[in-house]
């Protein structure tokens, strides 16, 4: 019996997408009678009927391509059961679309959002798989999400790199690092490259405080200073006020962004030369780095097997140094933060890196 699989990934993208796709691809077709249709652009093609038939040969060469064959968008959950000024039932024409295409499950590769879709569509009757994707690595019950260690990889490169101009001019670098909620990308690059302050969102921080640790450097001869701050951070006073609130607060204060605001601050206080390097989406881009083509293949081919077993309604998962599954329904619609307590958060207090605390 042929099985018709639908593959689409949804959100920002990440590298490892390709690799992932390919281990569903060629895992599928080693296993079972297959045909792969691809969905363009996420939940937007599937609403749409954007989708196409693919070849065997589409998904050769792909494993160390960065971002997606297949085109992504970002097609909010909030928004899949309202119906819009296009009055479009979203909801009912991914199934119709799902229907049309006579599939036996869909595959769908992204992230928070990408799984609450996943699971509204499991919930509405249909066969979904879910893959998690993002540099976040804020996914629930996985301990790692592909993207996540390439991200990491540039990031340490970004530090390393700002140490020695840092170091020359005696400066104080403050770095934004990609996570809007989550501050992993930003404890783990930071470890790895060395920095001196990390400013999570989970932790939110007081600036004098990250003025005294910039300080205190200077005191015992380090005129310099790396601050790595996740894009999501903010002060203790921000963290109090609801999120419209801070948002207003921020355009009134011309906010600029995290990295931009505490330099600007810095330089008032600490008496330093600041700069703010903000690598942004560099961070999402090029190759998926060797561990991140091994972890994108084990969770494709994992996927595979799910659907093999007919096993459907699951999120693929890593818990330990297993790749593994758990239902869709457990992990869609919560985050995976930064626990205050985690070991690494430790870690990192014990050899004296500040947390603006
Ligand atoms: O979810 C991944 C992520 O890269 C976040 O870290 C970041 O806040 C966001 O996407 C940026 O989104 P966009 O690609 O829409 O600018």
């Amino acid at each position: 019996m042929k099985r018709r699989i639908g593959i689409l990934t949804s959100g920002g993208d990440c590298p490892g997408l390709n690799a992932a796709i390919r281990g569903v691809a060629r895992a599928s077709y080693s296993m079972f009678d297959t045909e792969i249709i691809g969905i363009q652009d996420g939940y937007s093609g599937l609403i749409e009927g954007d989708y196409r038939p693919m070849r065997r040969e589409e998904f050769s060469g792909i494993l160390t391509l960065g971002g997606t064959i297949l085109g992504t968008k970002r097609t909010p959950y909030r928004n899949m059961r309202v119906i819009g000024d296009d009055n479009v039932d979203k909801v009912k024409a991914m199934k119709e679309n799902y229907k049309k295409m006579k599939l036996d499950c869909l595959v769908c590769l992204g992230g928070n959002g990408t799984h609450k879709t996943a699971n509204l569509l499991a919930e509405e009757g249909l066969n979904v798989i879910g893959l998690p994707k993002t540099i976040d690595n804020d996914i629930w019950m996985t301990d790692v999400t592909f993207g996540f260690h390439t991200a990491v990889d540039i990031a340490t490169d970004v530090i390393d790199r700002i140490h020695t101009t840092a170091a020359s001019h005696g400066r104080c670098m403050v770095i934004e690092i990609m996570g809007n909620k989550a501050g992993w990308l930003t404890l783990y690059a930071g470890l790895a490259g060395g920095a001196d302050i990390l400013l999570l969102p989970e932790i939110p921080y007081d600036i004098d405080k990250v003025a005294a640790a910039v300080e205190a450097r200077a005191k015992n001869g380090k005129d310099f200073s790396i601050i790595a701050v996740a894009e999501g951070a903010m002060t203790q006073k921000e963290a109090e006020m609801k999120k419209k609130d801070r948002l207003q607060a921020r355009a009134d204060q011309n906010f600029s962004g995290i990295a931009a605001r505490i330099a600007k601050e810095l330089e008032a206080m600490a008496s330093v030369e600041a700069r703010a390097v903000v690598p942004g989406h560099i961070q999402r881009g090029g190759s998926p780095s060797a561990y991140d083509r091994v972890l994108a293949t084990r969770f494709g081919v994992h996927a595979a097997e799910l659907i093999r077993e007919e096993n459907y309604g699951q999120a693929v998962g890593m818990q330990g140094a297993e790749v593994g599954h758990n239902p869709l329904s457990e992990v869609a619609g919560k985050t995976k933060f930064v626990p205050r307590d985690h070991e690494m958060v430790r870690i990192a207090k014990n050899m004296g890196i500040s947390f603006g605390e």
